[in-house]
């Protein structure tokens, strides 16, 4: 499979001056929309595909294709009329773009059932991120063996964050403990973090902070399930009405 981690300079550590992430101003909108290219990518790269036209690519992505072209534009890559774009290096300047050709040290607090699906999944090696620890406060825990690694407890959280230079801080606590689970991350100079207990976060300006919530995507979808059940439904009752 082709992947960032393959890529040239993609086994750069933070901050190494030989594979600078991209500088240029690019629309929030625009990179809200990297990740799905990049998705699309893979799944070319993956079935021996080299090159894409743009037609093909948006459809893939469900974006209109001139906004895609735009987009792409944004990074610098514009294809080649009649050929379309280059899957690995598209894969390169989109990585690039979004600071994923360089491996950003994780670290996930909470080694519950969640934590520890995070910590076993194989694919964000290749995909930009490298789970540096797993850190727990419960003792029966701590040494557990979790994949390679081995739980650690969450009291070595500001010396980790300090040796490894974490980048990232997954928040895979219960609720309750989320907040302060945040603040301790934040105080130790972690500046982006992804929260997935379900409490709404503070952080100081400067902190990135994102938020996963499975139950909010299902809810989307029970809405467009429920949608078009009542277009199914109502149009058989037109039918049936005509026929009668
Ligand atoms: P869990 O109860 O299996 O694991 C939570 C772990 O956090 C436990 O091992 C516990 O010892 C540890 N913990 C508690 N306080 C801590 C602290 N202060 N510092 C370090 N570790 C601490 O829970 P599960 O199922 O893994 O869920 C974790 C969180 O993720 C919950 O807030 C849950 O609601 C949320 N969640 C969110 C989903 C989403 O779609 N966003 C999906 C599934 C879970």
């Amino acid at each position: 499979m082709s992947s960032a981690a393959e890529l040239p300079g993609s086994e750069a550590e933070p901050g190494n001056a030989a594979d600078r992430p991209y500088l240029g101003g690019i629309p929030d909108a625009t990179v809200a929309r990297l990740p799905v290219y990049l998705r699309a990518l893979y799944a070319l790269a993956e079935h021996g595909v080299t090159t894409v036209a743009s037609d093909e690519l948006a459809r893939s992505t469900g974006v209109n294709s001139a906004k895609l072209r735009k987009d792409l534009s944004h990074l610098g890559s514009y294809g080649i009329r009649g050929v379309g774009y280059d899957v690995e290096y598209l894969v390169y300047q989109v990585s690039r773009a979004l600071g994923l050709t360089q491996r950003w040290p994780v670290v996930i607090v909470g080694a519950g059932n969640l934590g520890r699906a995070l910590a076993n999944y194989g694919g964000f090696l290749t995909r930009g991120f490298r789970i540096e620890a797993v850190l727990d406060s419960d003792p029966s825990l701590v040494g557990g063996n979790l994949g390679s690694m081995t739980v650690k407890h969450v009291d070595e959280l500001e010396s980790l964050v300090a040796s490894s230079g974490i980048a990232i801080g997954v928040i895979a606590v219960p609720a309750g403990a989320a907040q302060a689970t945040c603040d301790r991350l934040v105080a130790a100079g972690v500046t982006s973090i992804l929260n997935f207990a379900p409490v709404v976060l503070n952080v100081p300006g400067g902190v990135d902070l994102r938020k996963v919530d499975l139950s909010i995507e299902l809810q989307i979808l029970a809405f467009h399930a429920q949608r078009r059940n009542a277009e199914r439904f109502g149009q058989a009752a037109d039918e049936a009405a005509v026929e009668a």
